[in-house]
């Protein structure tokens, strides 16, 4: 808060992986956050999601960092539930908006027994309506404050190279996160004359709770034995990203050095994308 000016950040599934990461790396450029997760399973995701503790652990790392955290338990699917964590989040830490929103909170149906026609519709709920309903919940008060701001959505690879399929979840994943994309494009329209920027980040696999389960294990053994397309990052010796890697990207998005970037799919992939 070098100019005195008080910043603050809207982040949805922080309890832990990208989330987390991106609230303790914006923390550290002396922004507060409000740290919403669902701190619940869902029942067509076949691995646990983040918790309570989780979401505490984050904002004690925020508060670590000498900004301020405030801890909002909310299901992205539900519109009001995420106005009232809003309006929660924003108060507790004395603040009239978040100047930057990061639309994150995700998780992946990977194949079970529940029903794929379930399972197809939760993923789209949660990745598309879920990304709607953050940015219509926060970025009209943004607006009213005149005030410059950054809304960063989490698509994914799965969103242009069509490898995440051939399940209902799976399905419902990429039709999300390809969703996504359109959303922001609209978006970045819609508020680049407020001074609003939208983009979108298309990271490759991040080591996190999404990838670091049995299911997950069991899906990409049987996508890499029928692959469709040629799946590897292009950097040398990059399996996988750390969810800090992804944060470094999405900090130099969301600053002053990126003021003129809007309306942009950001592959954060070691060249994934592109192989
Ligand atoms: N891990 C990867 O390989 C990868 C790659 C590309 C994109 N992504 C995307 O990155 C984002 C972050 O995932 P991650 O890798 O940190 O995984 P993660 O599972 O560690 O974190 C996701 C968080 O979102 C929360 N969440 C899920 N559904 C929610 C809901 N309905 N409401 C509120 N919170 C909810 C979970 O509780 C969890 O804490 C997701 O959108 C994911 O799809 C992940």
């Amino acid at each position: 808060m070098a100019d005195g000016v008080q910043r603050v950040a809207f982040i949805t599934g922080a309890a832990r992986g990208q989330g987390r990461a991106h609230a303790v790396r914006l923390a550290a450029e002396g922004i507060d956050v409000v740290a919403v997760d669902i701190c619940a399973d869902i029942d067509t995701i076949p691995y646990a999601l983040g918790t309570r503790a989780e979401l505490e652990e984050t904002c004690a790392l925020v508060e670590k960092e000498g900004r301020r955290a405030s801890l909002q338990v909310a299901d992205v699917r539900e519109f009001d539930q995420l106005q009232r964590a809003f309006a929660a989040g924003t108060a507790e830490i004395g603040a009239d908006c978040a100047d930057i929103v990061i639309a994150n909170a995700g998780g992946c149906a990977y194949p079970s027994d529940v029903d794929e026609v379930r399972a197809f519709k939760d993923a789209v709920d949660i990745m598309l309506v879920g990304v709607w309903n953050t940015v219509k919940v926060t970025t009209p008060p943004l607006i009213e404050t005149g005030r410059p701001g950054a809304v960063v959505m989490t698509s994914s690879t799965a969103a242009v190279r069509g490898f995440t399929g051939g399940w209902g979840g799976l399905d419902g994943y990429t039709a999300a996160k390809a969703g996504i994309l359109g959303l922001m494009r609209v978006f970045a329209n819609l508020l680049g004359p407020h001074n609003i920027r939208v983009n979108a980040i298309l990271p490759t696999g991040v080591d996190s709770g999404m990838t670091r389960n049995e299911a997950f294990a069991n899906w990409i053994a049987g996508a890499a034995e029928h692959p469709v397309s040629n799946l590897r990052n292009v950097l040398p010796g990059v399996d996988v990203l750390q969810p800090a890697d992804v944060a470094d990207a999405v900090a130099w998005l969301v600053s002053e050095q990126g003021r003129y970037i809007t309306g942009v799919c950001l592959p954060v992939d070691a060249g994934f994308c592109n192989a």
